[in-house]
């Protein structure tokens, strides 16, 4: 009989595809997926780093997977991702996992769990400076089967000074483009509509291959040609890199959908500096400038941090000013977490006290929920095309989907399946989603 593995996936979308990856490496080591953990061989969890409490949930659970494993002894557990990078010692030494394995070492998951003892735990937290699993298919976890990731590059070689990834996730490497045409065309001959290539920062991709060098914007050319009903996405894009000869390309293909996730972290220029961010506010506003220019109707999301080390009022109003006068269509927004080995933990001071970063965060969130019913507003009356997702969670009578802009639709089923475009009317909406007819 085979063997069962379950693993939980926490952090970003990075780590639900190397996920995918594992599941795909572990059925070469006799192991099928399970989604109940009671019935479990191997339960892991696929851990994030990013900030402070990311990390605490994850104690909470092997503490949970312990439990199980008392009642079921043989049971490995094991920890894999940004946490078994950073934390490997006490995860062996205080926390007894079976097994730590970080995000460029799946491939030894099998010599590893042949190898694990009552006594013998094992690990491998090696970062590579050329893994990129190009050649591995990744066991989709995704139920709907209309919508693939695919990870076009691994790890990150900009130093900001408040993260963690390049300790985590090592140096920036571009995977094989034809590798990445090569699983576009198979998910979409498998019948899935819409991919998201994914990276830290997606503008930096680049592959050389004889005489041939593929850039960011010549991958998005190709992966677009693939199919005119295969939707293209992509995230993240870094504001000091993003060209215009992405922005053209966008414009140029209808498939590729018009949403740009363009983290810009602080409105203030002297934040920015210090995080080590690489362009300045007037940058910013530049990029977003051109992006509108040329694509007007173009959905601009961001992520924001409150409360990093020096930040006076002063900084905060730039970033509240910033979030003003672009008007995202959704935010991701979160207090300043300092995190051991950054440069930011060695080099400077947190020194905004707690619950002043909450309360600077509170005004941030307050002013996109604003600026996020206002977008959302701005789109009554319009028609959209919509990939249809399935059932809406809230009513089960109605369809999802989204429009291109990546503003979630909800309308009404009148007989359409998902996996289909169809055209919408909106009527109504709230600050997150597009009510339609
Ligand atoms: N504290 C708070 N937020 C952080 N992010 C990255 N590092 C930290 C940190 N130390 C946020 C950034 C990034 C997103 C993925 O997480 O906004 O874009
Ligand atoms: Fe993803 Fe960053 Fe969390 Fe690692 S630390 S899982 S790269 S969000």
């Amino acid at each position: 009989m085979k063997k069962k593995a379950y693993i939980e996936t926490y952090g970003c979308q990075m780590n639900v595809n190397d996920t995918e990856v594992i599941f795909s490496i572990l059925a070469d080591a006799g192991y099928e997926r399970t989604e109940k953990m009671e019935e479990a061989d191997l339960v892991m969890a696929n851990t994030c780093s990013i900030r402070d409490n990311a990390e605490q949930r994850i104690w909470g659970r092997i503490e949970v997977f312990h439990q199980l494993r008392k009642a079921k002894p043989g049971l490995i557990v094991g920890i894999v991702g940004c946490m078994a990078e950073r934390l490997k010692d006490k995860l062996l030494d205080t926390h007894k996992v079976d097994l730590v394995v970080g995000p460029d070492a799946y491939r030894s998951l099998p010599r590893l769990l042949d190898a694990i003892g009552p006594d013998s735990p094992q690990i491998d937290v090696f970062l590579s400076r050329d893994e990129t699993y190009a050649d591995i298919t990744p066991v989709r976890t995704d139920r709907n089967g209309i919508s693939a990731f695919i990870s076009i590059m691994r790890g990150c070689n900009n130093v900001c000074s408040y993260c963690v990834v390049p300790y985590t996730r090592g140096a920036e490497r571009s995977r094989d483009a034809a590798s990445i045409v090569r699983e576009a065309c198979d998910v979409y001959q498998k019948g899935y509509k819409e991919v998201t290539l994914l990276g830290q920062n997606v503008d930096s991709y680049l592959w050389k291959s004889g005489t041939e060098t593929v850039t960011f914007a010549g991958l998005l050319e190709k992966v677009a040609g693939i199919a005119p009903d295969l939707r293209v996405r992509f995230a993240t894009s870094h504001p000091k890199d993003i060209s215009d000869e992405v922005i053209y390309t966008m414009a140029r293909h209808k498939n590729i959908c018009k949403h740009i996730h363009l983290p810009v972290q602080s409105g203030s220029s002297r934040m920015l500096e210090i995080m080590r961010r690489k362009y300045d506010r007037e940058w910013y506003l530049e990029r977003v400038a051109k992006i509108r220019e040329v694509m007007p109707d173009c959905g601009l999301t961001t992520d924001v941090i409150a409360g990093f080390c020096t930040e006076t009022l002063q900084d905060h109003e730039d970033t509240l000013s910033l979030m003003e006068t672009v008007g995202f269509d959704w935010a991701f927004m979160f207090a300043y977490s300092d995190r051991p080995g950054t440069l930011a933990n060695r080099t400077m001071k947190d020194d905004v006290p707690a619950d002043e970063k909450n309360r600077r965060l509170n005004e941030i969130i307050q002013l996109q929920n604003r600026k996020s019913l206002e977008r959302y507003r701005a789109q009554i009356g319009r028609k959209v095309e919509v990939l249809i997702e399935g059932p809406s969670k809230r009513d089960p009578g109605m369809l999802c989907g989204r429009a291109s802009n990546n503003m979630m639709c909800v309308f009404p089923a009148q007989g359409r399946s998902a996996g289909t475009y169809t055209e919408v009317e909106v009527t109504d909406c709230t600050s997150a989603t597009l009510i339609c007819k």
